[in-house]
């Protein structure tokens, strides 16, 4: 059955073409490689992997909750509009939010396909194109194991929610290849991240836990592709280049905090939509959330060099100014090594039941 008779709501409304005329760099020198970019190129080709063969695809999720989330992880939790629920539905509930979740996943990962895309022709330098085709093959695959979870698992789906719209639009209508990498890999990757990770640690359900955990591995390695062009591209950059860029951070990370709250969702399933985001919006488990988006976002762009006056000011605002002593590179070690602990108990569960 195609993906359009699973889609909640129309999405025909949501069609989408965006105009990004860019130029196309050739790059006649071969042998210039950065080390660094070079290593991570090889680490991206050893660690392909194939979804159908690496996922237990026959496991289901749970009727009643598909990926064993616990409720308090609902931004309506405790409100009266939940009070008021039937078990049947927070069982509708359940499934529809974590639908609407997976698929904002799901759209965000054709758009990373997209941007990577272009940064092959954009990038002027060759180590970075050879990287990002690796990354190019990654996305394809985060996309197949998104809609594969959405199409044979939970046979429901939601078209892509205005505000990641409107933020895929601003990095693709920019023609400036370091807006690709801002944009997407320090900024959508990053909140991704923290939003894929609280799927791989909290879900119960292991179908669900591993394909976060999986796709988290390869993110890991494009967070540190973002760090190393744009490490190394910022501080060549004037102070007033550097200021536009700042400005784009603030409004897309103030776009990616306050406008995140599923709209759409509480209209599909009949429940009073400024209710439920007014309460969303004051929930403590929800405001913890919010700031925890950010944890991955904060140390990459200080140590990019987005770092000014501007920008701090914004995370002082948001109370997140924590994050900027976070070692990011040993949380991306960590990501990676999750990953495998997943291969090794699925390994072990298959010896188990030989
Ligand atoms: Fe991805
Ligand atoms: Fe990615």
């Amino acid at each position: 059955m195609t993906t359009e008779r699973r889609y909640a709501l129309p999405v025909g409304q949501t069609d989408w073409t965006v105009n990004s005329r860019a130029d196309v760099s050739f790059r006649w020198e071969y042998d210039d490689g950065r080390e660094s970019l070079l290593r991570l190129y090889e680490k991206g080709k050893q660690q392909q992997w194939d979804a159908t063969d690496r996922i237990d695809w026959s496991q289901d999720l749970d009727p009643e909750n598909p990926m064993e989330l616990p409720d308090q992880a609902i931004s309506i939790y405790g409100s009266p509009v939940w009070n008021r629920l039937t078990d049947a539905e927070k069982r509708n509930l359940r499934r529809h939010l974590q639908a609407w979740q997976i698929s904002q996943f799901l759209h965000g990962e054709q758009g990373a396909l997209i941007c990577t895309a272009k940064i092959v022709e954009q990038v002027p330098n060759f180590d970075a194109k050879y990287y990002a085709a690796t990354q190019v093959m990654d996305e394809a695959r985060h996309v197949e194991c998104f809609s594969r979870l959405l199409h044979e698992k939970f046979d429901l789906a939601y078209p892509i929610s205005p505000p990641l719209k409107t933020l895929l639009g601003n990095v693709l209508s920019d023609s400036r290849w370091d807006f690709l990498y801002l944009g997407m890999q320090v900024l959508v990757e990053g909140l991704a991240l923290a939003a894929f990770q609280r799927i791989r640690d909290m879900a119960k359900n292991s179908l669900a836990a591993s394909v976060n955990a999986y796709v988290m591995q390869d993110e890991a390695r494009h967070v540190a592709f973002g760090r190393i062009a744009l490490r190394d591209y910022y501080p060549q950059l004037t102070e007033a280049e550097r200021a536009e860029r700042e400005e784009f951070t603030v409004e897309a990370c103030y776009l990616m905090r306050d406008r995140f709250v599923a709209e759409e969702l509480w209209e599909a399933i009949g429940l009073p939509k400024d209710e439920c985001v007014a309460y969303a919006a004051e929930s403590q488990f929800m405001k913890q959330y919010r700031t925890r988006l950010f944890s991955r976002i904060v140390p990459t762009l200080r140590d990019v060099g987005l770092w000014g006056p501007k920008l701090r000011a914004a995370f002082e605002d948001m109370g997140v100014m924590d994050f900027a002593n976070v070692d990011a590179a040993a949380l991306l070690e960590q990501d990676a090594r999750v990953a495998t602990e997943f291969d090794a108990r699925r390994a072990s569960a298959a010896g188990a039941a030989e």
